[in-house]
C-alpha cells in the first residue's frame, strides 16, 4: 500500500528537506560526549522525583492518572508565573499554556502562524529542531547572522528596510534564543535588545523568544525581551528541560490570553497530566532557588574546564566564543569542514555537532562545530578536547 500517495502538497514539499534528526550517528562505546545538549545523569533530580510520584499517588491515588488531572496541575502553573516573575515578567493565568516541552510549543506556534506563504526571520546559526519545525509549514526565511552580542539587529534592520523597499513580504515573526544561544552560547545585548523589539513595533512583526537555558546564568541574569515587552508582540517560551529533566517534558508559552486560548484550542494532546502534577509536587517540596545555584556554579565549573583545555590544546587557528551561561562553546576551526571530520573524532573517542546542521539547509557553517559541556564531567571534558585538538591538528598539517 503506497500511503505516500495521499499526503498532501504541503507535507511533500516538507519531505524535500533533510529527514529530522540526521546529525548524529550513532555514538561509540565510551566516547566523549560533547555533543550532547542534555544534563549530566548525575543532575537530573532522580530520587526526588521518585519521591513526588509516591507522594502524589499515595495523596491523590487514581486522580493524576485521569484525563481531568489533578489539582496539582494548577499548582505548577502557579510555580512558573512565580519563576518567571522572578526574571522580570508577570503573567497572569490566562497568558501561561504549559506544553510538553518547548518543543511543542514551538510547533504549535507555527501550526497556527505559518503557511506556506509565511516569510519566518531566523537567527543563523540557530536550534535545528526549531528549524525543523519551521520548515514544515513554510519555505520562506530570512537568515540574520548571529555574532558574540547576539543576533546582529543592525543586519536585520537593513534586510527589513530592503525588503520593504522592494515591496517583498516582511516576516511575520522572529525566532530568537536571545540568552546562552544554541548553538552559539552567545548572549543578545541590552542595546540589541532594545533594538530588536523597536523593530518589531516598526515593521509589525511578533517575537518568538526562546528562553530554554534562561536560568543557567553564570554572572548577573540577562532581562528577557519578553519583560521588556510593553505591545504583548513576545511570545515566551520557557522549559524546565535544562533545569529539571528534560524526558518530564514540560515547557510553557506566555502570551496575550487571546492567543493562548487559540494555542489551547489546536493543542490536542489532552496534557500530560501525570507529568505536571509531578512536577509540581517536585518542585512543591524543592528548594528551586538552591537546585538553580548549584546547577549555575556546575555548568559554570564545567564551562571553565572546557574553555581551559580549549586553550591548552587548540592550535592558534580555532577560535571560539566564551559564554556567560548554558551549555554550549562555539568553535570556529579556519580551513577545515567539520562534517568530514566527525568520523575521525568518533574514531579518537570524542563527539561534536557540526556546524552546518545548525544553518538552513545546511549551506553554512562548515568551519564551526558545537561543544557541550552540559554532559561530560571534568576529566571527560578535558580528555575529549585532548582528542578532538589531535584530529584537528592531524587535519591542518
Ligand atoms: C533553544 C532550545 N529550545 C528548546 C529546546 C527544547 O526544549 P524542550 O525539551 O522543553 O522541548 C532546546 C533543547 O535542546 C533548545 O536548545
Amino acid at each position: 500500500m503506497n500511503i505516500e500517495a495521499f499526503f498532501t502538497e504541503d507535507t511533500k514539499a516538507a519531505l524535500q528537506n533533510d529527514p529530522p534528526g540526521q546529525w548524529m550517528p550513532t555514538l561509540p562505546d565510551g566516547c566523549v560526549r560533547l555533543s550532547s545538549g542534555v544534563p549530566a545523569p548525575n543532575l537530573i533530580p532522580v530520587e526526588e522525583l521518585q519521591a513526588a510520584v509516591s507522594r502524589l499517588l499515595e495523596e491523590e491515588k487514581d486522580m493524576p492518572l485521569h484525563y481531568v488531572g489533578s489539582p496539582n496541575m494548577a499548582k505548577l502553573k502557579e510555580q512558573l508565573q512565580a519563576r518567571m516573575l522572578q526574571r522580570g515578567i508577570r503573567a497572569s493565568e490566562e497568558e501561561l499554556l504549559i506544553t510538553s516541552g518547548a518543543c511543542q510549543a514551538i510547533d504549535l506556534i507555527a501550526r497556527i502562524l505559518l503557511d506556506n506563504k509565511t516569510v519566518v526571520a531566523v537567527e543563523s546559526p540557530t536550534y535545528m529542531e526549531a528549524l525543523e519545525v519551521f520548515q514544515n509549514y513554510t519555505e520562506h526565511f530570512i537568515s540574520i547572522p548571529v555574532d558574540e552580542y547576539g543576533l546582529q539587529t543592525d543586519k536585520l534592520e537593513e534586510m527589513l528596510a530592503e525588503r520593504e523597499s522592494k515591496g517583498l513580504p516582511l516576516p511575520s515573526i522572529l525566532y530568537t534564543i536571545p540568552t546562552f544561544q544554541n548553538p552559539t552560547g552567545t548572549t543578545m545585548t541590552m542595546d540589541r535588545r532594545k533594538h530588536v523589539l523597536e523593530l518589531a513595533s516598526t515593521y509589525d512583526f511578533l517575537i518568538l523568544e526562546d528562553d530554554a537555558y534562561g536560568e543557567l546564568h553564570f554572572q548577573a541574569p540577562p532581562v528577557p525581551l519578553k519583560a521588556m515587552d510593553n505591545e504583548g508582540r513576545v511570545l515566551y517560551l520557557g522549559s524546565l528541560s535544562k533545569v529539571v529533566a528534560p524526558g518530564m517534558r514540560i515547557g510553557w508559552v506566555t502570551a496575550t490570553p487571546k492567543f493562548i486560548n487559540t494555542l489551547a484550542r489546536f493543542k490536542k494532546d489532552l496534557d500530560h497530566a501525570f507529568a505536571q502534577a509531578t512536577m509540581a509536587s517536585y518542585i512543591d517540596r524543592t528548594d528551586l532557588e538552591k537546585r538553580l545555584h548549584t546547577l549555575r556554579e556546575t555548568y559554570q565549573q564545567k564551562c571553565t574546564a572546557l574553555l581551559s583545555a580549549l586553550e591548552q590544546h587548540m592550535p592558534e587557528s580555532v577560535s571560539w566564543y566564551v559564554p556567560e551561561g548554558g551549555y554550549f562553546v562555539w568553535v570556529r576551526i579556519v580551513g577545515v569542514d567539520t562534517a568530514k571530520l566527525l568520523t575521525q573524532a568518533l574514531d579518537e573517542g570524542v563527539s561534536y555537532i557540526p556546524g552546518k546542521h545548525f544553518f538552513l539547509n545546511h549551506q553554512e557553517g562548515a568551519e564551526y562545530l558545537r561543544l557541550s559541556f552540559s554532559y561530560a564531567d571534568h576529566k571527560e571534558i578535558g580528555e575529549g578536547i585532548e582528542k578532538l585538538s589531535k584530529v584537528i591538528k592531524r587535519n591542518l598539517s
